[in-house]
């Protein structure tokens, strides 16, 4: 209510003069409602009992289209669109659309160049690119020629999180808020982000069900509070944090934030994790959260752990996988010309994009299951017994010298050829363990 106040008053006052004047509510806006309220009757209850239908947002008011729009067409004597975009949203929600607009959310559609999409196109074909990718990602809207300014079907329905729309704008605010209730209380649960967020490479939900915040969170999901106008942790509710609360709702002190980088620290994507651009500043707007509920040594001492995790993946296994795979392509020695036609890659692909991506999301937050046995154990069982040999059987000096000197002078690494009960005694007297120091003072 507090944007476009005048206006919606305004509006509701026509709006509600028509829905008192039914059926002869002949004006466009009265028009839509009366005719939906038969033809989609889910779609029409999902709008009236939604905010937008109490405050009378009506359904012209989010599709109505301007001449020249790339996807305006008329209908029942009305040009509109059927895309309603953060552009159009922006119109009363400027706030919420600058910040989706800035978010990594918005570029999450400009994939076309990845690994990720060759293996889609290449090894998959086209379908699967839609309906699988981009129905996670965007892609780009268009427009069918056949019938003019309709919505192509190989490219919509698609409310993929980076969408790039005929507007020009990135995103689509329906990945979240699902149509047409357009719910806040909805968006802040963990069901809403698990759409894209699960699975082999990133199980942030599968995560956070194991979890203890899960856990708390699903045991009194009644305590939640979750309709509350502001929704500010540890003042309005207390029980658990969901996504939301962490990465995008208020606490005691901070705005809610449609960035949801705002608050995260390091990027655990690439096959070797970097810090963000201001990841000092990022790290503390977590922290506020985590303090609604927990003291600072303990969050102190999570991020200290975490942190150990992060460089015990890229040090141990990301750097020595990633410095032996540069080697190999250098030394054109690999029998298939392409990409992923070499068993090596997959087994290079999946300790970093899945196993090493587990080890490091499990850390983070706090899921033990997929930091170990999902995580670091499968990509040891995998550096260690697949990886290695692999890269020894293509007998390139330089591979072989590298991996030589890592596994005999690497303390880290210089286990394999040692007496099962010399490494067993020295991880009871602690010295096995100093071998791991450095990587908690990093
Ligand atoms: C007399 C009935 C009627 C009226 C009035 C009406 N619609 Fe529709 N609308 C339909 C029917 C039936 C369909 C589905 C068939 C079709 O595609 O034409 C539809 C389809 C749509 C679609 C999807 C179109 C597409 O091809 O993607 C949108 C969006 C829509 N209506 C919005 C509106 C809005 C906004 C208004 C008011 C300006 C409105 N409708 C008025 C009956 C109506
Ligand atoms: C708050 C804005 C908003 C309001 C109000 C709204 N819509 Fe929509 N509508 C959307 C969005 C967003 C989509 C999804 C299109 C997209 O992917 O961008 C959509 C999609 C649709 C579709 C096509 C998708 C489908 O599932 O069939 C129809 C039809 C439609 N709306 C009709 C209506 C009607 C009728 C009303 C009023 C009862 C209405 N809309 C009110 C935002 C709105
Ligand atoms: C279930 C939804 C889903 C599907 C399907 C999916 N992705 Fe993703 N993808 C994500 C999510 C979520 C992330 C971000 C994970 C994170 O931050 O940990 C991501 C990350 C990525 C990244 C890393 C982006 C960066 O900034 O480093 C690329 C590239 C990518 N996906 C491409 C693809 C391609 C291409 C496909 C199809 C072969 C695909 N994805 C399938 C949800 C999906
Ligand atoms: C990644 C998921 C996500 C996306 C995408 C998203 N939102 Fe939200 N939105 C949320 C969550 C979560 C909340 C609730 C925040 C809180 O706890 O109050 C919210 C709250 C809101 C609110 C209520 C604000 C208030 O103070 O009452 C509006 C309005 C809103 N979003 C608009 C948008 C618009 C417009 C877009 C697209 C430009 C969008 N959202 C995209 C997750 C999302
Ligand atoms: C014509 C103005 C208008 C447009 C366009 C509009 N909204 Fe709203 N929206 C409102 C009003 C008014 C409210 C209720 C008061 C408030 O929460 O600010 C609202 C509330 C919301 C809420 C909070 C609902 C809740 O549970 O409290 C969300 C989320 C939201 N809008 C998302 C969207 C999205 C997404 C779009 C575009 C698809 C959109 N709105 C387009 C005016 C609009
Ligand atoms: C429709 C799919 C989809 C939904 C729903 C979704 N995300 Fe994402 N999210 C993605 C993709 C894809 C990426 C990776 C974007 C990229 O790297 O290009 C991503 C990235 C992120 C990132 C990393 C941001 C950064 O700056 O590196 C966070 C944090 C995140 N999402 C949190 C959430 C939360 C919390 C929710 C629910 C409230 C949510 N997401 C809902 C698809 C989604
Ligand atoms: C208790 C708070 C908390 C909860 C709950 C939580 N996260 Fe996180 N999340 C974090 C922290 C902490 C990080 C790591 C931040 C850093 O690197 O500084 C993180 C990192 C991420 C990332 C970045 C991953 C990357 O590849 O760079 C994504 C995406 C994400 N979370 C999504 C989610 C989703 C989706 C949910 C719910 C299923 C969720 N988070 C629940 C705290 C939380
Ligand atoms: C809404 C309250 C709340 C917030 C916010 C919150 N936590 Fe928690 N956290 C809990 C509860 C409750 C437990 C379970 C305590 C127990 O084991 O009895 C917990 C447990 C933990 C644990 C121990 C996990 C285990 O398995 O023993 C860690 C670590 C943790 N939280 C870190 C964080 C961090 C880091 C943040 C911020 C990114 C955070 N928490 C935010 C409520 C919260």
């Amino acid at each position: 209510m507090r944007r476009g106040f005048k206006l919606l008053v305004l509006m509701s006052f026509s709006s509600l003069m028509l829905l008192a004047a039914k059926p002869a509510d002949s004006t466009v806006e009265g028009k839509c409602m009366t005719c939906h309220k038969e033809k989609t009757k889910g779609l029409y209850q999902q709008w009236y009992h939604s905010e937008h239908g109490k405050h009378n947002v009506t359904c012209y008011d989010c599709h109505k289209a301007e001449k020249g729009d790339a996807d305006a067409f008329m209908h029942e004597g009305a040009l509109i669109a059927t895309l309603v975009t953060p552009k159009d949203c922006a119109s009363c929600h400027p706030n919420e659309a600058k910040q989706t607009m800035e978010s990594h959310h918005a570029t999450a559609g400009q994939i076309l160049q990845s690994n990720d999409a060759y293996l889609a196109h290449v090894i998959g074909g086209h379908p699967v690119a839609i309906t699988g990718c981009e129905s996670c990602h965007g892609a780009k809207v268009e427009i069918d020629p056949a019938s003019p300014n309709k919505l192509s079907k190989t490219s919509w329905p698609n409310s993929g999180i980076g969408r790039i729309n005929p507007d020009g704008s990135w995103g689509s605010c329906n990945a979240c808020h699902t149509r047409h209730s357009f719910s806040k209380a909805q968006a802040r649960q963990p069901e809403t982000c698990g759409k894209c967020h699960l699975g082999p490479d990133h199980p942030q939900k599968e995560i956070y069900e194991e979890s203890k915040h899960g856990i708390m969170y699903f045991t009194n999901v009644d305590k939640m509070n979750l309709k509350a106008d502001v929704w500010r942790v540890g003042v309005d509710y207390y029980e658990a944090p969901t996504c939301a609360t962490c990465h995008m709702s208020a606490s005691a002190q901070m705005a809610v934030t449609h960035d949801v980088g705002d608050r995260i620290s390091w990027t655990l994507r690439p096959p070797i994790s970097k810090k963000l651009d201001k990841s000092d500043k990022r790290r503390d707007n977590m922290k506020q959260v985590c303090s609604a509920c927990h003291e600072d040594q303990f969050i102190a001492g999570h991020y200290y752990q975490y942190d150990a995790l992060v460089n015990l993946y890229n040090e141990k296994f990301a750097k020595p996988a990633t410095d032996i795979m540069t080697m190999i392509k250098k030394a054109d020695v690999m029998k298939h010309k392409a990409e992923f036609a070499n068993d090596i890659e997959w087994v290079y692909w999946e300790i970093w994009h899945h196993e090493g991506r587990r080890a490091r999301h499990g850390a983070a937050m706090m899921g033990p299951d997929y930091t170990w046995w999902h995580g670091i154990y499968e990509v040891g069982k995998h550096f260690y017994l697949k990886f290695i040999p692999e890269a020894l059987e293509y007998d390139v000096p330089e591979v072989n010298a590298y991996i030589e000197k890592m596994l005999s002078e690497n303390k880290m690494h210089n286990w394999i050829d040692k007496p099962a009960a010399d490494l067993k005694q020295g991880i009871k007297d602690g010295s096995l363990q100093l071998n791991y120091k450095v990587l908690f003072e990093q």
